[in-house]
């Protein structure tokens, strides 16, 4: 895939309306506060940019999965209110996504001013790519800027439709995203590391083909690593396995031996009698872990054996934590991780999702190279995939 892709900075937007599409599905608790606000941030170094530079700009967004109705609990009104207090200026809400209102709002807006279209997803056209909505869509304005790289691996009307209307530019957030990443892909600083986390080797199963013939060192944690323990012989007590990717981890093992590719399963494992903050727990080799028991974490050995593989990388792709580390006992082998990060002067690129939740919640976010903002975007990205809402920016 092409990412080197036309941005904002390449084209003329002044006096030009622009078409914004901006990743702002933030969590939102009862009463509808924003309980994080990192995506609001991370879509402004666009939008002024572009109202400095005169545009007039039409923000949009889906915001959780209403399924094509209107439904107050997913509106965007909290998140018109925050932008106007981040860009200290008053940021509109259309009543509708393109009904009257919408078009009426954008007509009217001048050049410097910026509008909030309703959620993208009230209108059962947007999750269907329908080509009329798309065209409503672009009928708001002159210019089309895809910003949000957390929903770039869709292909929907506001994501990838409506590029076929309008002259479709990156913003500056999927710039930098692109950069990094696709940096990481073609020329990575070497040794290039993946580290691979989360519960399930079916969730990443394209991303370990794709680092296979890419990447030097593999160091899986996390729940999945113990489908690869299982399969190696190991006795992995009641941690959790998917039995029917026994035979596929096997030949990935395989595949990663023929291609020089060193893979770092867990030494030890600190296991749990259950699934719970207060369990009582011990560390055990990984492959000899009790019946009865299930691993939560990686253990020290493992901790210290993946800090020094990172210490000697160029590049760390990072995905999936490695251990229950919202639980503080099975925290800590998720905390070395970051912390080794942290440390090292390598290239570190962390996927969306847990892994970027867990950098932040650890308090290291700071010292990475790059936190995507798009967890399915990402692992996508890392599994080789095309994805449409890059795929259909005009290429630089
Ligand atoms: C996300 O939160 O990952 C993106 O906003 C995409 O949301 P979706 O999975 O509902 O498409």
């Amino acid at each position: 895939m092409n990412y080197i892709k036309k941005t904002i900075n390449d084209i003329d937007v002044a006096g030009k309306k622009c078409l914004v599409r901006c990743d702002f599905n933030v969590p939102l608790d009862d009463n509808m506060n924003i309980t994080a606000q990192g995506r609001i941030l991370g879509a402004l170094p666009t939008v002024k940019n572009l109202l400095n530079r005169g545009a007039a700009v039409i923000l949009c967004s889906h915001l959780g999965r209403p399924k094509g109705k209107v439904d107050p609990k997913y509106s965007l009104a909290p998140v018109a209110k925050r932008l106007s207090e981040l860009l200290e200026m008053e940021v509109p809400l259309a009543a509708d996504v393109t009904g009257p209102d919408a078009a009426a709002k954008a007509a009217a807006l001048q050049s410097g001013q910026a509008m909030l279209l309703e959620n993208l997803r009230y209108d059962p056209r947007e999750e269907k790519n329908d080509p009329e909505f798309a065209k409503e869509l672009a009928d708001m304005a002159d210019i089309y800027v895809s910003d949000a790289f957390g929903t770039v691996h869709r292909a929907h009307a506001s994501t990838a439709g409506v590029a076929a209307y309008l002259p479709a530019v990156a913003g500056l957030l999927i710039e930098k995203e692109l950069e990094h990443m696709g940096g990481a892909m073609e020329s990575p600083v070497r040794p290039l590391t993946v580290i691979l986390g989360g519960s399930k080797v079916s969730d990443k199963i394209e991303l370990i083909e794709n680092m296979l013939t890419k990447a030097d060192n593999i160091l899986i944690g996390g729940g999945m690593a113990y489908t690869f323990l299982k399969t190696m012989g190991g006795n992995i007590g009641k941690s959790l396995c998917e039995d029917d990717k026994l035979e596929l981890a096997a030949e990935l093992l395989q595949r990663a031996a023929e291609n020089g590719v060193e893979v770092s399963l867990p030494a030890d494992t600190v296991a749990a009698s259950a699934f719970a903050a207060d369990a009582s727990h011990a560390v055990f080799p990984s492959t000899n872990i009790p019946d009865g028991m299930l691993g939560l974490d990686i253990g020290p050995a493992a901790r210290e054996s993946f800090a020094k593989t990172i210490a000697s990388s160029g590049t760390v792709i990072w995905n999936g934590p490695m251990g229950v580390f919202e639980m503080d006992a099975f925290a800590e082998g998720t905390r070395a991780i970051a912390r080794a990060l942290g440390e090292s002067s390598c290239q570190s690129i962390i996927g969306g999702g847990d892994s970027a939740a867990a950098v932040e919640q650890l308090g290291f976010a700071d010292k990475m190279t790059l936190i995507s903002t798009g967890g399915g975007a990402s692992l996508e990205f890392f599994g080789g995939r095309e994805l449409p809402g890059i795929a259909c920016l005009l290429d630089k």
